[in-house]
Formats: C-alpha cells, structure tokens, sequence
C-alpha cells in the first residue's frame, strides 16, 4: 500500500523478518519532560515534540504490518500534575486527533481507546468518539490510546462488570477461567502484547497493562521519547525476533 502519512523518516527494514512481525506493541512513551529541560524549554513543548515522534512511529508500525500499538498517553494518576500541564496534554490530545485523523483514516489505521474515558473531558471525549467512528471500518494498524488508564483501575472495573453477570447468572463462577477474564478488560478484542517499549532508562510497568504483560518481552533504551525514531522501533523489534519465547515452558 502506498504510504502516505506526512511525515516520514526513511527507514531501513531489511535486518527485521517480516514473516515474525510483533502482533501488537505497546509502548511507554516516557521522558517528554526530561528531554524539554536537556533544552530549557517548558515541559509542554516535550509532550509537543512527543506527538511529533508518534508521527513516525504509527507510520512505520503500520508499514510494517504490526496490528496493534497500544500507547501510553495518559493515566490515572497524570490528574495529580500541574493543572496547566494537564490541560495542555488535553489540547495536545484534541489538536493531534482533528489534524490527523483523516490522514490516519486515509492510511487504514483504526483508532482505539483504552482506560476509563467517562472520566476525560467533555470536549477530549467528543473528539475521541469522533475518530473511532471515522475509523471503526478500517482493518489496518489499530491505535489503542491509553487515556485516564491504569491497569488496577482497569482490573477493577473489570471485577465490577463480572460480578455483574455473575449475580445476573449470564456466568458460571466454575468457568471463569483467564481467558474469559481477560474478556471484561479493556482490551477484550485485542490479543496480549508481544513486546513493551519503555524510553527514558526507566524500567517500569508504571501501572500500564498488568494483566496482559503477563508474557510480554520488555524492550528498553535510554532515548526519550521524542527523540524515538521508526528506526528505533526497527531495533526493538529485530531485539524481539531474536528472543526465545517459552511461556513458562522449556
Ligand atoms: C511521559 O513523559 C509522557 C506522558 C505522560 C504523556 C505522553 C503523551 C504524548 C506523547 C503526547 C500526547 C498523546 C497523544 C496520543 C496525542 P513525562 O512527562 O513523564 O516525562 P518525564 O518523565 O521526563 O518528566
């Protein structure tokens, strides 16, 4: 498929085996702020270059035919940061979904959200039930956005609605079992993540998809985010290939 995405860093893909493409991805899209002051600039321009580093990383994700990137971009404990920060992550949220969806769209991504979004802004809602019903048809790279997400959160309400069929005896407690657990996430439709990327050299889970890490391989560089290229992704994903995936066996 022609790639038309706007923004593109030529990248070189010939060290990764096609035929073992990570399903899905998920990254921790961390040191925004640490990479704004390295230039003495305010935080927020970090989450702005940030965005700019998504840019390539969604392009080259879904040219390489990954089918799920589930991305960090707000959790629930980000509430507790400066109100002013905040609301610019918001805007920044809102600016990135008007200017790009029809591009994304275009190129057969499909927007996602995970986390609980009754908890987001009126205004950053609209915009995002915008995107995932322009884009619900599509069949290509799916962006999950982590918005108002944290994994115990997540867990939570998932306990909440399988005691709620539970008493409504739409289920057995005899067959819950994790699959059929994993159904009341988030992320019922969507398989557990193959690889995690943190940037930043920090090497945490940070709250972020605690259940489905369960066999996850955990992919770590000293960049920040802003500064991660489609190349970089490349890396992760050669580092991937070369490991030996047991689940628990020999
Ligand atoms: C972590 O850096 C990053 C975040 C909390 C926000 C991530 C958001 C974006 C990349 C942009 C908005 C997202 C979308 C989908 C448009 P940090 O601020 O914790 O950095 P620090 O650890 O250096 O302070």
């Amino acid at each position: 498929m022609m790639n038309i995405f706007k923004k593109k860093t030529i990248i070189d893909s010939s060290k990764i085996d096609n035929n073992k493409i990570p399903n899905h991805i998920a990254i921790i899209m961390d040191g925004n702020g640490r990479w704004a002051k390295k230039r003495k600039l305010p935080r927020t321009f970090g989450h702005r270059a940030g965005v700019e580093a998504l840019r390539d990383i969604i392009s080259t994700a879904s040219e390489i035919g990954v089918k799920n990137l589930t991305l960090y971009a707000f959790s629930t404990e980000n509430w507790n940061r400066p109100k002013e920060e905040v609301s610019a992550l918001m805007e920044l949220l809102v600016e990135y979904l008007k200017k790009e969806v029809e591009e994304l769209n275009k190129n057969n991504v499909k927007i996602n959200t995970i986390g609980d979004i009754e908890g987001m802004p009126d205004y950053a809602g609209e915009e995002i039930n915008n995107a995932k019903e322009l884009t619900k048809g599509n069949d290509g790279l799916a962006v999950n956005i982590a918005l108002n997400y944290g994994g115990r959160n997540e867990i939570i309400r998932g306990i909440k609605k399988l005691h709620k069929d539970l008493v409504e005896n739409k289920i057995n407690v005899e067959d819950l079992q994790p699959n059929v657990f994993s159904s009341y996430l988030d992320t019922a439709n969507i398989s557990d993540p193959d690889l995690l990327i943190r940037t930043s050299g920090e090497y945490r889970l940070s709250n972020f998809l605690l259940w489905q890490c369960a066999y996850t391989e955990f992919w770590f560089t000293d960049k920040y985010w802003p500064d991660f290229t489609g190349q970089d992704l490349i890396l992760a994903i050669q580092d991937y290939q070369n490991r030996i995936r047991r689940y628990g066996g020999i």
